[in-house]
C-alpha cells in the first residue's frame, strides 16, 4: 500500500527574493514519472517538508498550463518557513500534494469575475488570475482589488502592470497608509467598492485575506444581489497531514485541507460569523 505521507522530492530551479521575508520558490519534481503525472487546479495547495525540521502548507502560484514547473511564494513567519528561506537554487524539499479543492474555473466561465484579495493573502489568487489572462476570452469583465496595509507591503507590482494591459481588465488598488510615491488610493480596500463594473445576476467572486475583510466584502456583494453560492473564499487554518486524517483543520463538520481550503459562501456561512471557529 503507497504512504500517503511520503513526499516526493523537488529540486529548487530558481529562488526570487520579492520583498524582504517573502520569496517564491520555483521546483520542479525530480522524478520523470512523477513530473508527467502531477497536474493542479488553481486554488491548490502542496504540503512542503524541509528535511528534520517540518512540513508546510502553501499555495500553488503558477499556471496549471506551465508543466512540470511549481511556484510557491512564502512568507517567513516561524520555524519551517524560516528553514526554507534558507533554501536556494539546486537545494532539494519534499513535496505532497495537490491538496484540497481549488477555485470553481468552469463554472465562472462567460461571467464576470470579481477577485479580491487583503492582506498579504494574494498567493491563492495569483494562479486563477494567470490562468484567466491564458484564456480571456472565456471570461466577462475581470476586476483584481487588492488592499494592503501599507504601500511597502505590495508586491508583484510587474504582475499587476502586466494585468492592467489584459482587454476589459479594470485593477484597482488600495494602501491603508502609503509612500508620497503610491499612485493608487490610499485607504480601506472596500473604500474602491462603488467604482467595481459587474452584473451582480452573472459574476462569480473569489476572495481570500483576512477573515475580517473577507466577512465585510461578503456583506457588501450580497447586499449587491449577489448569490451565496457565487461568492468563493479561501481559508486558512494549521494544516499537519493535509488530507482530512488528523482533524488539525477541523471547520465545523468539514475539514479545510479536504473539503477547502476554496468554499461557496453557501457552505461555511452557518459558521463564518462565529466568533472561536
Ligand atoms: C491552505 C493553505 C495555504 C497556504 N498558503 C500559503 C502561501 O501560499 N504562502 C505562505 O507564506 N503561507 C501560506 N500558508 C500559511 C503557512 O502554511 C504558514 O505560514 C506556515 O504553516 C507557518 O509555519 P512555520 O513553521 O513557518 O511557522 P510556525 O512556527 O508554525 O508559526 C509562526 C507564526 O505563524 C502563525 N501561523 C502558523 N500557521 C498559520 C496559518 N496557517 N495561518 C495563520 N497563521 C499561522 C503561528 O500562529 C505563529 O504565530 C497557507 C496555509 C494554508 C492552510
Ligand atoms: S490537516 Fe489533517 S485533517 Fe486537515
Amino acid at each position: 500500500m503507497s504512504n500517503p505521507y511520503l513526499p516526493m522530492e523537488a529540486e529548487i530551479i530558481e529562488r526570487i527574493q520579492e520583498s524582504p521575508g517573502l520569496f517564491t520558490l520555483r521546483l520542479r519534481l525530480t522524478d520523470t514519472a512523477q513530473q508527467n503525472s502531477y497536474t493542479f487546479k488553481p486554488g491548490q495547495f502542496n504540503m512542503l517538508y524541509l528535511h528534520g525540521v517540518g512540513e508546510v502548507a502553501i499555495s500553488i502560484v503558477s499556471d496549471p498550463q506551465e508543466l512540470h514547473i511549481i511556484d510557491h511564494t512564502i512568507r517567513a513567519v516561524g520555524r519551517v518557513t524560516h528553514g526554507i528561506e534558507q533554501l536556494n537554487s539546486g537545494d532539494r524539499i519534499g513535496l505532497r500534494g495537490p491538496y484540497g479543492k481549488g477555485w470553481p474555473m468552469a463554472r465562472a466561465e462567460q461571467k464576470d469575475l470579481l477577485i479580491i484579495t487583503g492582506g498579504l493573502g494574494c498567493a491563492p489568487v495569483v494562479s486563477v488570475i494567470e490562468y484567466v489572462a491564458r484564456r480571456r476570452e472565456r471570461f466577462g469583465h475581470l476586476n483584481i482589488v487588492q488592499g494592503v496595509k501599507h504601500s511597502s507591503d505590495f508586491i508583484w507590482r510587474e504582475r499587476y502592470d502586466k494585468w492592467r494591459e489584459l482587454a476589459d481588465t479594470q485593477v484597482l488598488l488600495a494602501a491603508d497608509a502609503g509612500e508620497p510615491i503610491w499612485p493608487w488610493h490610499i485607504g480601506r480596500v472596500t473604500e474602491l467598492f462603488e467604482r467595481l463594473r459587474f452584473n451582480s445576476q452573472k459574476v462569480t467572486v473569489i476572495m481570500c485575506g483576512p477573515e475580517g475583510m473577507m466577512r465585510v466584502v461578503v456583506k457588501n456583494m450580497l447586499e449587491r444581489g449577489v448569490g451565496e453560492d457565487d461568492i468563493y473564499l479561501s481559508m486558512e487554518r494549521n494544516m499537519h497531514c493535509g488530507i482530512g486524517q488528523c482533524g488539525h483543520c477541523q471547520y465545523g463538520d468539514k475539514f479545510i485541507c479536504r473539503d477547502g481550503p476554496v468554499f461557496s459562501y453557501a457552505q461555511v456561512k452557518p459558521l463564518f460569523n462565529v466568533k472561536g471557529f
